[in-house]
């Protein structure tokens, strides 16, 4: 069982669609606690309507970056939390908080890594990237984040087409449907144990 800490700065799909799989009994774990760094964001709101502890920590209520991090630290301490699920978090992840939670902290990715990642490559961006470099396929990456960006270990990929007369808005569409089923799923596989980091490869053991 997982004690989860959601990080998530603006809608706020895939914490919904993590709740969802833990109601359903999909996904053994608990939402211990949402933060964001938007006080507006609509995962905090939901975390507010759902009864699940949300924080607001940014720049703005800790511009000091130790402060930042230790009230970070602490707040995870505090609420017990045993695995971080990055989602649609804007900001870098503190280096002290990654070494804290080494292969206990994953990111999902609406593109195939290690293509269509890195600096710039968030939100609509990544899609439009996608169609101008003329890839016939993308698909979602779910992996675990180190103190690089986008190029941790990967847990989780699944592809779909580009379809001819696809835009950037169709893509971003289909994509995260597969994002609110893949993310859950990828999750579940550490709730079970069953990821092993070796390098930049997960090794992923049998079902009990
Ligand atoms: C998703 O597309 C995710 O892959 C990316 O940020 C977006 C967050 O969407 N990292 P939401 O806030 O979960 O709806």
């Amino acid at each position: 069982m997982l004690h989860l800490a959601v990080f998530a700065s603006g809608r706020g799909s895939n914490l919904e669609s993590i709740a969802r799989a833990i109601s359903s009994g999909n996904l053994d774990a608990e939402i211990a606690l949402v933060l964001s760094n938007n006080s507006t964001s609509g995962a905090l709101a939901f975390a507010r309507e759902n009864g699940i502890p949300g924080i607001h920590l940014s720049g703005k209520t800790n511009p000091d970056p130790l402060d930042f991090s230790s009230r970070m630290k602490s707040e995870l301490k505090y609420h017990d939390v045993d695995f971080i699920a990055l989602a649609g978090y804007m900001k870098k992840v503190p280096p002290d908080i990654v070494n804290i939670y080494t292969n206990r902290i994953t990111n999902i990715h609406p593109a195939l890594l290690p293509a269509f990642g890195g600096k710039g490559m968030y939100g609509i961006n990544v899609h439009k990237a996608v169609l101008e470099s003329g890839a016939r396929i993308t698909g979602v990456t779910v992996h675990i984040v180190t103190n690089d960006y986008d190029v941790g270990p990967i847990v989780a990929q699944e592809c779909i087409p580009v379809l001819d007369d696809d835009t950037p808005e169709s893509l971003a569409e289909r994509v995260l449907e597969i994002e609110h089923r893949l993310y859950p799923a990828a999750l579940q596989l550490f709730a079970r144990d069953r990821i092993t980091v070796n390098g930049l490869r997960t090794i992923h053991q049998p079902p009990a």
